[in-house]
């Protein structure tokens, strides 16, 4: 393609693009709804580098080092895909890499044909920040590096999937009784 083809596909990309990337008071950059959007709408793909779990693992455990020594660095940018491939979507051209979890989201993911859909399932107003339930399972010995700040009422604490609040819970009710035993 003319490179002045290039660009000004880019530009028409861009003016059709439903979001916009800012500072988020959640963490580091987020997207934000540009217009409002309608509850059902696909807002953007997230893309990346098809990988295997064990690339998964490595790739994750250098990316969490680099988060404890930078806050600013986001600490995962693995998406599931299946069960024996994941998306690294650590890479510019993946906008989908900066949305932020939230324990109140307004977007949930849809994977059709291997494409990763980021969709909104409630109508969003112009300017809220985009967010989705990152899906992490409740793992007792890592969820307290994935604290979240994302300040919804129903916000509980870690960066854990709705599916698995109640293990969470119990988890920390379990601890709170432990410590109230041992003072
Ligand atoms: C895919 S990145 C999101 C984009 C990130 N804000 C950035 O600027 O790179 C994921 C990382 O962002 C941070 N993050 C996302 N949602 C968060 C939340 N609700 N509370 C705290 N940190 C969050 C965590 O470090 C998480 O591992
Ligand atoms: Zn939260």
């Amino acid at each position: 393609m003319l490179p002045l083809l290039g660009t000004l596909r880019e530009k028409i990309d861009t003016m059709k693009q439903l979001y916009t990337v800012k500072n988020s008071k959640l963490h580091g950059k987020g997207l934000f709804a540009k217009c409002n959007i309608k509850a059902g709408t696909n807002i953007v793909e997230y893309v990346g580098e098809k990988i295997t779990k064990a690339q998964s693992d490595r790739i994750a455990e250098i990316q969490l080092k680099k988060a404890q020594k930078n806050r600013e660095e986001g600490q995962v940018y693995i998406f599931t895909l299946n069960d024996k491939y994941d998306i690294n979507g650590n890479v510019s051209y993946n906008k989908a890499r900066l949305m932020n979890h939230s324990c109140n989201p307004n977007c949930d993911t849809d994977i059709v044909d291997d494409k990763i859909w980021i969709r909104s399932f409630k109508d969003i107003k112009k300017g809220d920040e985009l967010t989705y339930d990152y899906g992490f399972s409740f793992d007792p010995d890592d969820f307290r590096d994935h604290v979240c700040k994302c300040g919804s009422r129903k916000c509980v604490g870690f960066i854990v999937t709705e599916n698995d609040w109640k293990k969470l819970k119990r988890f920390l009710m379990k601890l709170i009784k432990n410590c109230e035993k041992a003072t």
